[in-house]
């Protein structure tokens, strides 16, 4: 039996080759019209490193990709782990039918709309170019760390005395500013996943999820929330899939291991179709 299905998701590929390599091999076989990444695209790296592997790997072959008939069109967001300075490449490389979709609204060629938010909140890691602040976070959260310059150099950068400047709040203002009135079904690409849940698990089942995000699913009541950052959540609490309010919420998990984690689904039914690469169907 063939299997088919309008929109393929992975999060947190970390630059790992072979797994870029299944994503558009299930996008082709799936004729997927749209293909989504959830951020964390490149290795643990540097700037200059990262920008070698968007250089040298990631466009040319999205840019191929994207040259086949019926090829899907994609929507990315960068993550945590990616330098914010690798962004200006990625915009600037014109590859068609490619888009960022950070705070952005964008209608999706398999129905819908699509709303993308890299913001995570503040983590114990140094990387601090996505992170925000928001009420509730963990003692373990670090305070300094380093922000990228569009030339690629690294500044120490310290939340402290500006912790609530840039917030995960303000950041989901921004959507809903760009947003307007209401664009329904919408997908949510949101690299954190919501508070609480199934899906914001580390190891010893604590939380760490977005409050904010949680509150925002609860008040806009999308369709759909794709996520991913904690990579080992769907391990540690056994579900990949969980509801907030009315909203379906997915984090596929990642094991940087041989097989990509990725979901598959229709929009038409996205419950009754929503299937992950190891972890097979969600179920009714
Ligand atoms: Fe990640």
């Amino acid at each position: 039996m063939t299997v088919r299905a309008d929109i393929l998701f992975a999060a947190d590929l970390h630059g790992h080759r072979p797994f870029y390599e299944q994503a558009l091999a299930l996008a082709r076989s799936l004729g997927a019209r749209a293909l989504l990444f959830g951020g964390d695209l490149a290795p643990h790296a540097d700037p200059p490193a990262q920008s070698a592997f968007f250089q040298a790997y990631f466009l040319p072959l999205l840019r191929e990709y994207r040259s086949e008939p019926g090829a899907a069109e994609v929507h990315y967001i960068l993550g945590n782990d990616d330098w914010r300075a690798s962004l200006p490449p990625l915009l600037q490389a014109g590859v068609t039918g490619m888009h960022h979709a950070h705070l952005a609204v964008r209608p999706l060629a398999a129905g819908g709309w699509i709303a993308g938010l890299a913001s995570v909140p503040a983590t114990p890691f140094l990387m601090k170019d996505w992170e925000r602040w928001e009420d509730g976070l963990s003692e373990m959260t670090r305070w300094e760390g380093y922000r990228s310059e569009p030339d690629g150099t690294l500044r120490p950068f310290d939340f402290t005395g500006c912790e609530k400047a840039e917030s995960i709040a303000g950041d989901l203002a921004e959507i809903a500013r760009v947003e307007g009135t209401p664009r329904d079904p919408l997908v949510c690409l949101f690299h954190a996943p919501p508070h609480g849940t199934a899906l914001d698990q580390i190891r010893g089942g604590f939380h760490v999820g977005s409050r904010e995000i949680r509150a925002f699913l609860l008040r806009r009541r999308p369709l759909l929330a794709l996520h991913g950052h904690i990579h080992e959540s769907p391990e540690v609490s056994g579900r990949y899939v969980d509801r907030v309010g009315e909203t379906l919420c997915v984090n596929p998990g990642q094991r940087l291991g041989e097989k990509l984690h990725a979901v598959w689904f229709d929009m038409a039914d996205v419950p009754g179709t929503l299937t992950h690469s190891i972890y097979g169907r969600a179920g009714r």
